[in-house]
Parts: C-alpha cells; structure tokens; sequence
C-alpha cells in the first residue's frame, strides 16, 4: 500500500510532491467508490473519528463526516458552542477527554492559525487540519488540485489565478503550495490592500488589474472577501470591490478563450463572482464540493493506515 511522509495533515508545507500524488491517485479510487449504488467500503471499520469544529462551516464539515461514514468509520461531532469550552476548558483538556474515549483520528476546524500543529505535538492522535485561521486549509487545496486536474488532465504546467482577499485566506496559501508542488504557475490578483507583502517570496506573480490576470490564466479561483477576519476597512466600498474584482459574464466573454472558475465557497453572489457566472457552464464549483468526499475518503485512509501498519 502507498504510505504517505506524514502522519498527520497538518499543511501542504508538509507534504512531498509524491504525497500529493498518492492522495490525488487514492482520491480516484474512492470516486469510483462513491459514484456506486453501494457507496460504502469497510476500510475504517473499528476506527473513530472526532470532528471538532470551532469555527463554521458547512463544507468541510459535511464532507469529512460523509467520507467518514463511507469508509465505515464510526463518528463523533463536537461543535465549540454546544461544549464545555465556553466553561473555559482548554484545547489540549477537551481533546484529550475525547480521546479518552478511544478515538483514534481528529479533524480540527479552528480560529487560530497553528492551532492542528499546537495539538499534534501535544497529544496523542492523528490530526487532519480542516482549516486553521488564516493559515492552511490542506483538504481544500488538495481538492482543488483534484479538480483541475480532472477538467484539465493535469496541474503541470497550467496557470491559475488566486483572485480577491488573498491576505486573510487559507486557501490561497495551501493552493498556491500545492499547485506549486504540481508544476502549475501561480498569480495571486486583488487590490494590494488584500495582498500579503511576503508573496513574492513565494514565487507567485502578483496582479493587481484583473482583466490581465484573466488573459494569462488557464483557472481563476474566485475567493471571498473576509469580512469577519478583518479590524479594519481594506477597501472603500463592496461597490467598487466588485466593479474592479468581480467576475461578470461580459467580463469572461471579452477574453475570447475558455477559463475554468472555481471557488471554494460560500460564494458571495453578486461580489466576487455574479451568479450568471457561479452557476454558468465555466463553473465547476459543485464539483469542486463533490470532490471534496473523495479527497477526504483518501486522506484518512492514507493516515489510518499508517496507524495500522
Ligand atoms: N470551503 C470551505 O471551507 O467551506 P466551509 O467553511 O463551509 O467548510
């Protein structure tokens, strides 16, 4: 069986090349598996997983809960406002009352960035990052990859564009390392308010006109403004965000050429990306989500089995 270099997803940081291959390559195998009238397989049974989500999600959550249950896995939910963190009970004491129970993996949505590798080195568990602050959100990057490679045939060589809040997304970090590790060109475009000053120094270009940074792009992965991570007013209207970063229908028509349009989602509709273009024939945003299962299906899998071996 194909073993991974980690025993945790705790970033695309941390993973090879040949990683991300192996879990793109398992990731086909569980489609088939999930495109089946039976949808199950038993490849987790006698393992449990706890979902500890500290932050919202509809997304993530729901898929790491359906991979889980598609390879068998028994499951446990935790949300932090039904729990006794609002007691005051500390990370490390919370998990390790649920792994007291006998859970063997933990897949960790929360606020604070660094928070999957804080938990890694302090207890005793796998540990999945499913989005840590403004840090890495692997899964989501990894699904992304999937998905572009599936449209597109590969990742080598393409070029995608990360366009809008790139300071406050996780997902632009972890795309721009994992496309990276695939061979793919990356442009990160949106007003220079919203672009980290350290980008360059990871070797993407940086577009600040978007009509340009759609000429050069293959895929544009549309981001949400964060609102709710920002203290501050980084633009001076959502109005005039759109009118320069949002992509419309006359927008894609004048470039004359095919471009795939992703978005991690929530979509902002009428913001980032209109909703003639969400839901037009360029999109593959629900395939993205769809992906999503099976990319999740081969990331525990991969990590369970180095529990096992
Ligand atoms: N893409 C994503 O992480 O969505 P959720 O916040 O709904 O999980």
């Amino acid at each position: 069986m194909a073993q991974l270099s980690v025993n945790h997803l705790l970033g695309i940081k941390d993973l090879t090349p040949e990683d991300i291959h192996c879990i793109l390559e398992t990731a086909d195998e569980f489609s088939g598996v999930i495109n089946r009238p039976i949808k199950k397989v038993p490849s987790l049974r006698d393992v449990t997983v706890a979902n500890l989500f500290f932050e919202n999600s509809t997304r993530t959550r729901l898929s790491f809960e359906l991979a889980e249950k598609r390879l068998s896995a028994d499951v446990i939910n935790f949300s932090s406002s039904s729990s006794s963190v609002s007691k005051g009970e500390t990370l490390i004491d919370t998990v390790n009352n649920i792994l007291a129970m006998k859970v063997d993996i933990v897949v960790l949505r929360h606020p604070h960035p660094g928070a999957a590798v804080f938990l890694a080195r302090n207890v005793k568990s796998i540990i999945v990052n499913a989005g840590d602050g403004t840090h890495e959100h692997p899964t989501q990057a990894l699904l992304d990859a999937y998905s572009i490679r599936q449209k597109l045939g590969k990742v080598e060589g393409k070029k995608v564009v990360i366009v809008g809040d790139i300071t406050h997304s996780r997902v632009a970090l972890s795309n721009i390392l994992c496309l990276q590790k695939l061979g793919a060109e990356v442009m990160v475009c949106g007003p220079s308010t919203l672009i980290p000053k350290f980008i360059g120094s990871l070797g993407v270009k940086v577009e600040t006109d978007l009509l340009k940074a759609l000429q050069w792009a293959d895929v544009a992965n549309m981001l949400r403004v964060q609102h709710e991570r920002m203290d501050m007013k980084f633009f001076p209207s959502i109005r005039e965000y759109t009118q320069r970063y949002g992509l419309t229908e006359s927008l894609l028509a004048s470039l004359d050429k095919e471009l795939l349009i992703m978005h991690p989602g929530p979509i902002n509709r009428g913001v980032e990306i209109s909703s003639a273009v969400a839901d037009g024939n360029h999109s593959i945003i629900l395939q993205q989500v769809e992906n999503g299962v099976a990319i999740r299906m081969a990331v525990l899998y991969l990590l369970a089995g180095k529990m096992i071996a």
